[in-house]
């Protein structure tokens, strides 16, 4: 389940903000980060920044040691579940267009692409996908 940070997880989460080479947004001002916790275990991340009433989506990580196991939908589902509970509704994010994993977690969880943005991404040179969750 879905942890708020505390400093006693943030070790692990540096560990896999490396592991999985994401930036980390951890310390960035306005952003929350919570920890994903399995039988005691972070095996994974999830951080959002507030714009106004609605969230962007930063960042989502899953140990690669425990992907592809339904980790990454119970992770984001609760997170939007906790925003829905803060009467937030609308969730954007921005995804490389190669990013199989992710923009297939994020359709099932009801996000729609709004836009592609081409030549938004560097190293490599790659379209970035907006996507945007509308509670209904
Ligand atoms: C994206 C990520 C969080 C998904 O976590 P996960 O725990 O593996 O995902 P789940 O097991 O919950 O799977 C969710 C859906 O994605 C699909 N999926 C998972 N890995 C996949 C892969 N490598 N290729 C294609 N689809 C994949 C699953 O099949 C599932 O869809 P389905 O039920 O229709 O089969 C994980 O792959 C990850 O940490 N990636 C690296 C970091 C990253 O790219 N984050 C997102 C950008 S910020």
């Amino acid at each position: 389940m879905i942890q708020a940070l505390t400093p006693q997880h943030l070790n692990r989460i540096d560990e896999l903000h490396h592991q999985l080479h994401l930036t980390s947004f951890v310390h960035t001002q306005g952003c929350e980060t919570f920890a994903f916790v399995i039988e005691d275990e972070v095996i994974g991340f999830i951080s959002g920044l507030l714009i106004d009433d609605s969230v962007e989506l930063l960042n989502i990580g899953i140990d690669v040691n425990h992907q592809g196991q339904g980790y990454g939908f119970q992770c984001l589902k609760q997170w939007i579940a906790y925003l829905k509970d803060r009467n937030i509704k609308t969730i954007f994010c921005e995804v490389r267009a190669s990013n199989k994993a992710a923009i297939r977690l994020y359709t099932q969880c009801g996000f729609k692409q709004t836009r592609i943005r081409h030549d938004y991404y560097e190293h490599p040179n790659e379209d970035g996908l907006e996507m945007r969750y509308d509670e209904p």
